[in-house]
Protein backbone atom coordinates (compact mmCIF):
# COMPACT_ATOMS: atom_id res chain seq x y z
CA UNK A 1 0.00 0.00 0.00
CA UNK A 2 1.25 3.48 -1.09
CA UNK A 3 2.65 5.83 1.75
CA UNK A 4 0.26 8.08 0.66
CA UNK A 5 -2.82 6.36 1.65
CA UNK A 6 -1.73 4.76 5.15
CA UNK A 7 -1.53 8.41 5.74
CA UNK A 8 -4.62 9.35 4.37
CA UNK A 9 -6.18 6.13 6.49
CA UNK A 10 -4.27 7.72 9.68
CA UNK A 11 -5.80 11.11 8.90
CA UNK A 12 -9.30 9.79 8.44
CA UNK A 13 -9.17 7.59 11.65
CA UNK A 14 -7.42 10.54 13.80
CA UNK A 15 -10.19 12.78 12.59
CA UNK A 16 -12.93 10.24 13.62
CA UNK A 17 -11.81 9.40 16.99
CA UNK A 18 -10.84 13.04 18.20
CA UNK A 19 -13.39 14.35 17.27
CA UNK A 20 -14.92 16.59 20.19
CA UNK A 21 -11.76 15.77 22.07
CA UNK A 22 -10.03 18.26 24.42
CA UNK A 23 -7.16 16.34 25.87
CA UNK A 24 -4.16 16.91 23.79
CA UNK A 25 -2.58 13.15 25.92
CA UNK A 26 -5.07 11.35 25.11
CA UNK A 27 -4.88 12.44 21.07
CA UNK A 28 -1.20 12.31 20.99
CA UNK A 29 -1.79 8.72 22.44
CA UNK A 30 -4.15 7.86 19.46
CA UNK A 31 -1.94 9.25 16.93
CA UNK A 32 1.21 7.60 17.97
CA UNK A 33 -1.05 4.21 18.18
CA UNK A 34 -2.35 5.00 14.88
CA UNK A 35 0.94 5.58 13.58
CA UNK A 36 2.46 2.47 14.49
CA UNK A 37 -0.36 0.26 13.35
CA UNK A 38 -0.37 1.85 9.99
CA UNK A 39 3.15 2.05 9.70
CA UNK A 40 4.85 -0.84 11.43
CA UNK A 41 8.08 -0.82 9.94
CA UNK A 42 8.72 2.73 11.43
CA UNK A 43 9.47 1.53 15.45
CA UNK A 44 9.15 4.53 17.54
CA UNK A 45 6.17 6.76 16.67
CA UNK A 46 5.50 9.52 19.73
CA UNK A 47 5.60 13.04 21.35
CA UNK A 48 8.02 14.91 23.38
CA UNK A 49 6.34 17.99 25.05
CA UNK A 50 8.21 21.48 25.11
CA UNK A 51 8.17 21.67 29.19
CA UNK A 52 10.75 24.29 31.26
CA UNK A 53 12.81 24.69 28.12
CA UNK A 54 13.27 21.38 27.27
CA UNK A 55 11.62 18.42 25.91
CA UNK A 56 9.91 15.58 28.14
CA UNK A 57 8.36 12.31 26.56
CA UNK A 58 4.93 11.95 26.11
CA UNK A 59 2.62 9.53 24.26
CA UNK A 60 4.90 6.90 22.30
CA UNK A 61 5.18 3.51 20.58
CA UNK A 62 8.06 1.71 20.36
CA UNK A 63 10.97 0.54 22.43
CA UNK A 64 11.61 2.80 25.82
CA UNK A 65 12.76 6.59 24.72
CA UNK A 66 14.61 8.58 26.23
CA UNK A 67 12.77 10.36 28.92
CA UNK A 68 14.27 14.23 28.08
CA UNK A 69 16.44 15.81 26.10
CA UNK A 70 17.84 19.78 25.88
CA UNK A 71 16.83 21.57 22.96
CA UNK A 72 20.70 21.71 22.20
CA UNK A 73 20.83 17.80 21.62
CA UNK A 74 19.45 15.18 19.10
CA UNK A 75 17.47 15.10 15.90
CA UNK A 76 14.35 16.29 18.31
CA UNK A 77 16.35 19.49 19.77
CA UNK A 78 17.29 20.90 16.68
CA UNK A 79 13.32 20.45 15.09
CA UNK A 80 12.20 21.94 18.72
CA UNK A 81 14.92 24.84 17.90
CA UNK A 82 14.48 25.05 14.70
CA UNK A 83 10.87 25.17 14.32
CA UNK A 84 10.81 23.29 11.18
CA UNK A 85 10.47 19.69 10.07
CA UNK A 86 13.54 17.60 10.15
CA UNK A 87 14.46 14.18 7.71
CA UNK A 88 17.85 12.27 8.78
CA UNK A 89 18.60 9.71 5.90
CA UNK A 90 21.35 8.85 8.04
CA UNK A 91 20.76 9.26 12.28
CA UNK A 92 24.81 8.23 11.84
CA UNK A 93 26.05 10.98 10.00
CA UNK A 94 23.70 13.34 12.64
CA UNK A 95 25.91 15.22 15.38
CA UNK A 96 24.44 14.50 18.29
CA UNK A 97 21.98 12.29 17.43
CA UNK A 98 20.70 10.28 20.06
CA UNK A 99 20.30 6.75 20.01
CA UNK A 100 17.37 5.49 21.82
CA UNK A 101 17.20 2.51 20.37
CA UNK A 102 20.45 1.65 18.30
CA UNK A 103 17.76 0.12 15.30
CA UNK A 104 17.75 3.43 14.52
CA UNK A 105 19.13 4.10 10.94
CA UNK A 106 16.57 7.05 9.67
CA UNK A 107 14.13 9.74 11.64
CA UNK A 108 11.62 12.44 10.83
CA UNK A 109 11.01 15.23 13.33
CA UNK A 110 7.74 17.64 13.05
CA UNK A 111 7.31 20.53 16.03
CA UNK A 112 3.82 20.94 16.98
CA UNK A 113 3.21 24.58 16.86
CA UNK A 114 0.73 26.78 18.22
CA UNK A 115 -0.91 29.91 16.39
CA UNK A 116 2.41 32.46 16.98
CA UNK A 117 4.66 30.06 15.45
CA UNK A 118 5.79 28.52 19.51
CA UNK A 119 7.09 24.64 19.73
CA UNK A 120 4.83 22.95 21.95
CA UNK A 121 5.69 19.61 21.19
CA UNK A 122 7.41 17.22 18.77
CA UNK A 123 6.23 14.62 16.92
CA UNK A 124 9.47 11.99 16.13
CA UNK A 125 9.45 9.07 14.25
CA UNK A 126 12.13 6.57 13.78
CA UNK A 127 12.95 4.03 11.23
CA UNK A 128 15.15 0.49 11.11
CA UNK A 129 15.93 1.36 7.26
CA UNK A 130 18.03 4.45 6.50
CA UNK A 131 16.58 7.06 4.13
CA UNK A 132 12.79 5.71 5.18
CA UNK A 133 11.60 9.42 5.14
CA UNK A 134 10.54 11.89 2.07
CA UNK A 135 7.97 14.55 1.38
CA UNK A 136 5.19 12.49 1.81
CA UNK A 137 6.31 11.17 4.96
CA UNK A 138 6.69 15.19 5.60
CA UNK A 139 2.94 16.35 4.33
CA UNK A 140 1.29 13.27 5.83
CA UNK A 141 3.25 13.87 9.73
CA UNK A 142 2.82 17.48 9.44
CA UNK A 143 -1.14 17.28 8.40
CA UNK A 144 -1.64 15.00 11.33
CA UNK A 145 -0.03 17.47 13.69
CA UNK A 146 -2.29 20.22 12.51
CA UNK A 147 -5.69 18.17 13.24
CA UNK A 148 -3.88 17.48 16.89
CA UNK A 149 -3.52 21.46 17.41
CA UNK A 150 -7.12 21.20 16.95
CA UNK A 151 -7.71 19.76 19.91
CA UNK A 152 -7.91 22.08 22.68
CA UNK A 153 -5.75 22.15 25.38
CA UNK A 154 -1.92 21.52 23.53
CA UNK A 155 -0.02 23.59 26.03
N1 LIG B 1 16.64 10.07 18.20
C1 LIG B 1 16.07 11.19 18.93
C2 LIG B 1 15.82 10.85 20.38
C3 LIG B 1 14.48 10.29 20.67
S1 LIG B 1 14.52 8.51 20.52
O1 LIG B 1 14.79 8.29 19.10
C4 LIG B 1 12.84 8.07 20.75
C5 LIG B 1 17.00 12.42 18.86
O2 LIG B 1 18.16 12.29 18.37
O3 LIG B 1 16.57 13.50 19.28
Amino acid sequence: MEKETRYRQVLEKASAMLHGETDSIAAMATISSLLAGEFPYYFWTGFYRMIDGGLVIGPYQGTPGCLRIALDRGVCGAAASSGETLIVDDVHDFPGHIACDSRSQSEIVVPVKDADGQVLAVLDVDSVEKASFDAVDQEGLEKIVALLMSVNDVD
